[in-house]
């Protein structure tokens, strides 16, 4: 069956080439965020609410960022300066408060799947967020995602008065670029893409892929180095250990803790 809407391979290929992970957006002249068209940021949103979801419940929403000053106060707390100059800036969160007050008005009582609910809810927002940015980048901009919001979630949450049951998972950024951004490299396929059954890659495998990935480390005209990367992301002592506390205060706060005390 041919159809218009159809796309060749090759045409696919580019459009996900073309994705560029941009920090940089033109403004007007004082640095403040050029709006997007109305029927940009209409089908933007369309996009995102089309994303398909688990037992049909759409376990997360996205808080919209307009006013300048939370901007400027969410641009800080995640550390992201761009979404203060971003046309588009939203939070992306899970969140199950919606559903359990479809089962509280429809006189029901919610049952206790906290572990489910994280599980549920950061695919749903992650879905969403994807479809969003995707069809952004069909329009000509291109974005950020913000897991820096894991830098300053009690204040996020605080600032966005998000209820028990919502917790932010990202920020994501959408502007026209105003930097060219790099192409940036992917693990080779076969330590991604599995066929019947997982394969643990070789230490060759390994070391190969770690230099494919190296000029993603690139940094003011310096040789990348992606192990030592994700050695200060993951690494002990890392970025990531620093991030664990705050986002098990959060889970506890929005009573999403499946941990036990
Ligand atoms: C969940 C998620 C969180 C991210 N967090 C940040 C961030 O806090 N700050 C930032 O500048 N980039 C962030 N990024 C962007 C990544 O650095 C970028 O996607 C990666 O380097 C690959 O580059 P590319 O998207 O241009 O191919 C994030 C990306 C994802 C998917």
């Amino acid at each position: 069956m041919t159809d218009d809407r159809h796309r060749r391979p090759e045409d696919v290929r580019a459009f996900y080439d073309a994705h560029r992970t941009v920090r940089q957006y033109e403004t007007h002249e004082d640095g403040t965020p050029l709006p997007m068209p109305s029927e940009h940021l209409d089908v933007i949103l369309h996009a995102a609410q089309r994303a398909p979801t688990d037992a049909t419940a759409q376990l997360y929403s996205l808080i919209r960022l307009t006013r300048p000053e939370l901007r400027a106060r969410v641009a800080d707390l995640t550390t992201n300066a761009h979404i203060a100059t971003a046309s588009e800036a939203f939070v992306v969160c899970a969140d199950v408060r919606r559903v359990q007050r479809v089962l509280e008005v429809a006189g029901q009582q919610g049952g206790t799947w906290p572990a489910i609910a994280v599980h549920f809810g950061i695919g749903d927002a992650v879905m969403a967020g994807t479809n969003l940015l995707t069809a952004a980048e069909m329009l000509g901009y291109q974005g950020c995602w913000i897991g820096g919001v894991l830098n300053g979630l009690e204040g996020i949450i605080d600032e966005l008065k998000l209820p028990q049951g919502v917790l932010p998972f990202a920020a994501l950024t959408i502007g026209r670029p105003a930097e060219h951004a790099p192409y940036r490299p992917r693990v080779p396929r076969p330590l991604v893409i599995h066929t019947d059954t997982y394969h643990d890659g070789t230490d060759e495998e390994i070391r190969h892929a770690t230099e494919v990935m190296n000029p993603i480390a690139a940094r003011g005209g310096q040789p990348g180095d992606w192990a030592r990367l994700l050695t200060m992301y993951f690494g002990q002592g890392g970025g990531m250990e620093k991030r664990e506390p705050g986002l098990v205060a959060a889970l506890k706060r929005q009573g999403l803790w499946a941990g036990g005390e």
